[in-house]
């Protein structure tokens, strides 16, 4: 049986040189693997922490150039031995018997050198002097976007940089009362500030799962479906895994949800099936397209558009490995599309509702923005939300350090 490292390695190797979703790799983590908690702890941190221990490597081997695995084994002992305080020897020990996999051993003295002085050293992080450099390394953020952040929300921009930690939030089905169900089981839980929704963090699925007493949905996801009014016909056009369409159908009459990808789609319908949600009804659909039938027909659609994802960093750290500033000029023309193409299945009198997990003006505002100077046939209605947020131009803004998630959201009328 692979020790915890190795069975680490394996996962990030994937993410790493293929580009891999982290979430997707764990969710081969076979249930009986060594150490399963420490090996999910240690790919998430690694990933987490990545340029803060690549700047650490290079300074200690003076800018040598490494092969990937040497690097990530690096990463990965540097995040043990700091991060989570293991004992140092045996973890050291733990690396460098790892590394003789490859190369015959090749870089086996190196990893145990570079170590040794880390430990010396008694794991000091030494960053770069110029504040918007040091914050990027320190937290692992994209230069690009410290930048951005900075520019747009001032000096609050480090606290979101910051970030707070990921919570684990479970919902409980309509009609199933979740405190007395914690209570009950002897599970330590907070409320949130919405009632079907608590924070518990030693909570890990159990049989009542399946039968759909229960999901896992983060506060931003509920929150965003707080804001939406329960109707009778909603579309929801970008929606796998399916967390919000399902929501959703406890409070509307009936729901459609649409997906680009079938694989994705069958992903709402194991959802859907999973909580009982019978009015919904799966759509395998490009956002962007038309569909004579849909024209005037909803009374509410959602947008719940492909984004960025900077909101959603601490549940999804491998975001920063492929983060790129394209994003920034690629994604709003197609958040914009989706949008005005989504704004013509709404009937008179209906809405629009646009979401994304990201806290950037290009992708939040900036196209709702666009989108009402086309489309003056739409007027945007104020939303609000229990959960502590920014009130923008058009919408509201969520920031990960005081909600839990960074997400925006915004309301739009037909007239
Ligand atoms: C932010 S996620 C949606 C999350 C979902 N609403 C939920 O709460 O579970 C965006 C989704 O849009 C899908 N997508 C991307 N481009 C699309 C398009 N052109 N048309 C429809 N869906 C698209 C992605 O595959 C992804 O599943």
């Amino acid at each position: 049986m692979k020790n915890y490292f190795e069975t680490a390695f394996d996962l990030l190797d994937r993410v790493y040189r293929k580009g891999a979703f982290l979430k997707i790799v764990l969710a081969d983590l076979p249930e009986n693997a060594e150490n399963r908690a420490l090996v999910t702890k240690l790919c998430y941190g690694t990933v987490e922490g990545d340029a803060k221990y690549h700047y650490q490597i290079a300074r200690l081997t003076q800018g040598k150039p490494l092969k990937p695995h040497v690097r990530l084994i690096l990463k990965m002992a540097m995040y043990l031995l700091s991060d989570l305080g293991r004992p140092a020897y045996a973890t050291i020990n733990t690396a460098v018997e790892f590394s003789k996999r490859f190369d015959k051993g090749a870089a086996s003295g190196l990893i145990n050198a570079v170590l040794r002085r880390f430990l010396r050293e008694e794991m000091t992080f030494v960053y770069p002097e110029r504040r918007y450099e040091r914050l990027s390394v320190q937290y692992s953020y994209p230069l690009f976007a410290v930048k951005r952040l900075f520019h747009t929300y001032g000096e609050e921009a480090e606290e979101i940089i910051r970030g707070g930690e990921a919570v684990n939030a479970v919902r409980f089905a309509k009609g199933v009362n979740g405190g007395e169900y914690f209570t009950e089981q002897g599970v330590e839980f907070t409320p949130s500030p919405f009632t079907n929704l608590f924070y518990a963090e030693k909570f890990s699925r159990n049989a009542d799962y399946e039968k759909g007493i229960y999901t896992f949905q983060s506060v931003g996801s509920v929150a965003i479906c707080d804001m939406i009014a329960p109707c009778e016909r909603l579309l929801d056009t970008c929606a796998a895994p399916g967390g919000k369409s399902v929501y959703l159908a406890e409070k509307c009459t009936s729901v459609t949800a649409a997906e680009l990808h079938p694989h994705r789609a069958a992903l709402i319908e194991g959802y859907a099936k999973r909580m009982g949600a019978t009015n919904l009804t799966v759509a395998v659909k490009d956002a962007t397209e038309d569909r004579e039938e849909w024209h005037s027909y909803f009374d509410a659609v959602l947008c719940d558009v492909p984004c960025s994802g900077y909101g959603v960093l601490k549940e999804n750290p491998d975001i920063k490995l492929r983060a790129s500033e394209r994003d920034f000029t690629s994604l709003p023309p197609l958040q914009k599309e989706i949008l005005t193409r989504s704004s013509t299945f709404v009937k008179s009198g209906g809405v629009l509702y646009y979401s994304t997990c990201t806290l950037f003006t290009e992708e939040n505002d900036g196209v709702i923005a666009a989108f009402l100077k086309n489309n003056p046939d739409f007027l945007v209605e104020e939303a609000t939300s229990p959960l502590p947020h920014k009130k923008m131009k058009y919408g509201v803004q969520f920031l990960p350090h005081d909600a839990k998630a960074g997400f925006y959201f915004a309301k739009l009328r037909k007239k």
